[in-house]
């Protein structure tokens, strides 16, 4: 039962119906164990922001939104039950890996979205989006430049910061602070993206843009790596280098230091069709 190809807002109700084996749908599936907004909100940070974004409005044509007003989960037309709902992300969630979680974890995130789409009510809506990371970031106004990003939107240059070692985080085997993916780089296609790396770990460390595959080593564009990247760069030292992302997408920033990567450094990087580029951390 697979979605390949399908328009994403219709996915859900398709989706719905697949489960329901054609018919309308009668979901005589058995009921998932009551699920907790708070696990939820935790398991959808580390699993499902990489697609679906950490304010859980995805990414317009690729990645349906999942919280907000154009959500399927919150449209009338849909209207999932939250059973309905867990079913569907047991049975097709996450993308690249379904199967992989529990029934409670399913309906730990079905709670958690029901919630953070106000359809539990308005307390629980306000303490899921409470949870919910950076959920103040607006949905759709100017994006969020911060010491790390900053850009030219009428030239389309965008220039990143990458601090290898920044903190202790995953003991040092992070960018900003952030890996496993976490930090989301987003960058639209046919911009020129500059990349400082600055080591300030206590080991080399490198950075290159790869496919978004465990420890892949495929460059995604042409020049998307320091130099030396399997050898590093040296602690206290920094290395620059420069790309133009030409397909939309979702890749990783890793480091080619040999073990690095499995040890968690490693970001995420999603180049748009079109917008403006922004960080989460
Ligand atoms: C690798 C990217 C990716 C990840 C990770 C991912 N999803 Fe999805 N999700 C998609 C895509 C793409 C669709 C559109 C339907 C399809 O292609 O299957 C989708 C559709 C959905 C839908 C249906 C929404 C609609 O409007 O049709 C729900 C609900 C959903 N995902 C929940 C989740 C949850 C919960 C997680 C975390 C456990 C998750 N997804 C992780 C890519 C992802």
């Amino acid at each position: 039962m697979r979605m390949r190809g399908m328009v994403a807002t219709g996915a859900l109700v398709v989706g719905l119906l697949v489960a329901g084996c054609g018919q309308a749908p009668t979901f005589s599936a058995p009921s998932f164990p009551t699920g907790s907004i708070v696990q939820g909100a935790a398991l959808y940070k580390t699993t499902c922001t990489v697609c679906h974004g950490a304010t859980g409005l995805g990414v317009p044509g690729v990645y349906p939104p999942l919280i907000g007003a154009t959500s399927s989960i919150r449209l009338k037309g849909l209207n999932p039950t939250q059973n309905q709902l867990a079913q569907f992300i047991y049975d097709y969630m996450p993308k690249l890996n379904p199967g992989s979680l529990t029934r409670q974890q399913a309906s730990n995130l079905a709670a958690f979205l029901f919630s953070a789409n106000g359809r539990n009510g308005k307390a629980e809506e306000t303490a899921a989006l409470g949870l919910l990371p950076k959920a103040t970031a607006p949905s759709t106004g100017p994006a969020t430049p911060s010491k790390f990003l900053t850009y030219q939107a009428a030239a389309k240059t965008v220039a990143i910061t990458l601090v290898a070692g920044y903190n202790s985080a995953l003991s040092g085997f992070n960018f900003n602070g952030e890996g496993k993916g976490a930090m989301v780089i987003t960058v639209p296609a046919g911009w020129k993206v500059t990349v400082t790396v600055s080591n300030k770990g206590l080991l080399p460390h490198s950075a290159a843009i790869v496919t978004n595959a465990a420890n892949s080593t495929t460059l995604a564009f042409p020049g998307a790596e320091v130099p030396n990247a399997t050898t590093g760069v040296a602690p206290g030292s920094t290395a620059t280098f420069t790309f133009t992302p030409t397909k939309a997408g979702t890749y990783r920033i890793a480091c080619l230091v040999p073990g690095h990567e499995q040890l968690g450094m490693w970001d995420t990087l999603r180049v748009v069709a079109s917008g403006t580029p922004s960080i989460s951390l």
